[in-house]
């Protein structure tokens, strides 16, 4: 990796990554890490409510990898937290929106269709998990999305309460944080949230207090026996608008949905008329090695969120449902100024074109078989250090032992210690990642690095990023 000469410096003097335990850094705190820059200074005018884990401006990208203004060039496991699936700037996708940009670049929703917005639309239709999933409304964020969820359930319920899931992640805006359950970061200090929210445990051992070899069967049934005891205990069905859910949990720790599971909500909420909201914000568009990764339970969404992936880096999110239900809308009771711009509707068609001609699902099954067998090479060198590796498609963590024992997030509950594990490893890994040139994050309140690479990622790139993962563990490893 090649270092300007004061990014060096930095690094030396300890500020070149300067990582808490969730991996970032405030703004207030970076340090230039190059001469040329002199648009650094301004950094302390960003505020400190945004966090990075990488110094320096990141000017340029192409597939698999990123290059930042002092030279570096780092393997991209991040996709910018899952957005740049067919890697940066892909031609067709970038063409798509530059030739939007020259036809029309902002036809507002409530003044008219733009043609990108239909022709979406035709192209994601027959990719729906369900038939049923018929009608659209874009928007700009998965928290929005999330948002207007929530809202078109209540709606046509008629029913006001929300039940989530412990460790879900849904957005920062305020409906979105109330359904957020993996870290208190996102919502300290800032209640009254959304009222009306009910959370049940995500079949993982971790929220049971367990350990990984509890079956999958008496996670399923213990979580199925909690959200009867809820709607029992404390919101009837009457009361109950909808269940929503990640088919595969992200900032909860990359854990997927067990079938089982699945099909428990969907029975529940079809006892009830309550509706099955399906998260794929981050799971969707061939992340886990199908369209949707609710397609491995095939159980039917009512209402399903995507973003990220859709379009590829350009702003846009989607709700769909059934026009069944959406029909009890009100004309305007949706909508935003900037919701389903046509740049990234433009944009998004070329993805779902990109994904069929590159065969990009196939791309994805086979590069993940490869890494699975990577990490648990990992692993088996290191029964005592790596907890697990889970997930689907390359939508993969591994979870590292953690001092506090591995049923328990804090001391005041651990486990008593059985091997001499090291603190912080999913930090410290990911850092030692960074320093030798690959982009990746950690996720959740346990010691979990996730990787999420680009979806047409090359054997050789997938190679290199699962040598540099293995070469940052054995340093932490060895420096206990
Ligand atoms: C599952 C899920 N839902 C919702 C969101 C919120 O999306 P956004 O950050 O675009 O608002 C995210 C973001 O990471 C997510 O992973």
């Amino acid at each position: 990796m090649f270092l300007t000469r004061s990014a060096r410096l930095c690094r030396q003097s300890n500020v070149f990554f300067p990582l808490c335990s969730s991996q970032v850094s405030s703004s207030r705190t970076m340090a230039t890490s190059s001469d040329s820059s002199s648009l650094l200074k301004y950094s302390r005018n960003v505020t400190n409510g945004l966090g990075r884990i990488t110094e320096g401006i990141m000017t340029s990208g192409k597939g698999s990898y990123v290059e930042y203004d002092d030279g570096r060039k780092m393997l991209d496991f991040t996709c910018g937290i899952g957005v740049t699936s067919l890697g940066h700037c892909h031609p067709k996708i970038s063409k798509a929106a530059a030739d939007q940009c020259m036809n029309i670049v902002h036809a507002q929703c409530s003044i008219a269709f733009h043609e990108p917005y239909l022709k979406l639309i035709k192209k994601l239709l027959p990719i729906m998990p369900d038939p049923s999933l018929d009608s659209f409304f874009f928007w700009n964020s998965g928290s929005e999305a999330v948002e207007a969820s929530l809202k078109l359930a209540r709606t046509v319920t008629g029913r006001q309460n929300i039940i989530c899931m412990q460790g879900a992640y849904h957005g920062r805006t305020f409906g979105a944080m109330a359904v957020t359950r993996s870290k208190t970061i996102y919502s300290k200090g800032v209640a009254p949230l959304m009222p009306g929210v009910f959370t049940i445990p995500f079949p993982f051992w971790h929220q049971l207090g367990e350990t990984p070899d509890l079956s999958e069967s008496a996670q399923v049934s213990q979580c199925l026996y909690q959200l009867d005891l809820l709607l029992s205990q404390q919101t009837a069905p009457s009361d109950t608008a909808a269940i929503i859910i990640e088919p595969v949990l992200g900032e909860g720790g990359y854990v997927p949905a067990p079938t089982a599971f699945l099909k428990g909500l969907r029975a529940v909420c079809d006892k009830h008329g309550i509706l099955l909201i399906i998260d794929e914000v981050q799971s969707g568009f061939s992340r886990t090695g199908k369209f949707f990764a609710i397609e491995y339970s095939g159980v039917r969404p009512d209402i399903m969120i995507m973003a990220k992936g859709l379009a590829n880096g350009f702003p846009l999110s989607a709700v769909v449902s059934r026009t069944e239900l959406t029909d009890k809308l009100t004309p305007g009771s949706m909508g935003g100024t900037y919701a389903g711009n046509a740049v990234s509707c433009a944009a998004a068609c070329a993805v779902v074109d990109a994904m069929h001609e590159e065969n990009v699902l196939s791309n994805v099954n086979a590069r993940s078989a490869e890494l699975f067998s990577a990490l648990n090479a990992i692993k088996t060198a290191h029964p005592s250090h790596v907890l697990d590796v889970r997930g689907q498609g390359l939508m993969v963590a591994v979870e590292f032992a953690s001092p506090a024992g591995p049923g328990a997030v804090h001391d005041a509950v651990a486990a008593p210690r059985e091997a001499a594990v090291a603190a912080q490893m999913a930090s410290r890994v990911a850092k030692k990642c960074i320093e030798r040139g690959m982009l990746i994050l950690t996720t959740s309140v346990y010691e979990v690095v996730r990787f999420i690479p680009p979806l047409n990622i090359t054997k050789e790139d997938l190679k290199k990023g699962a040598e540099i993962f293995r070469e940052a563990v054995e340093e932490v490893v060895r420096e206990g």
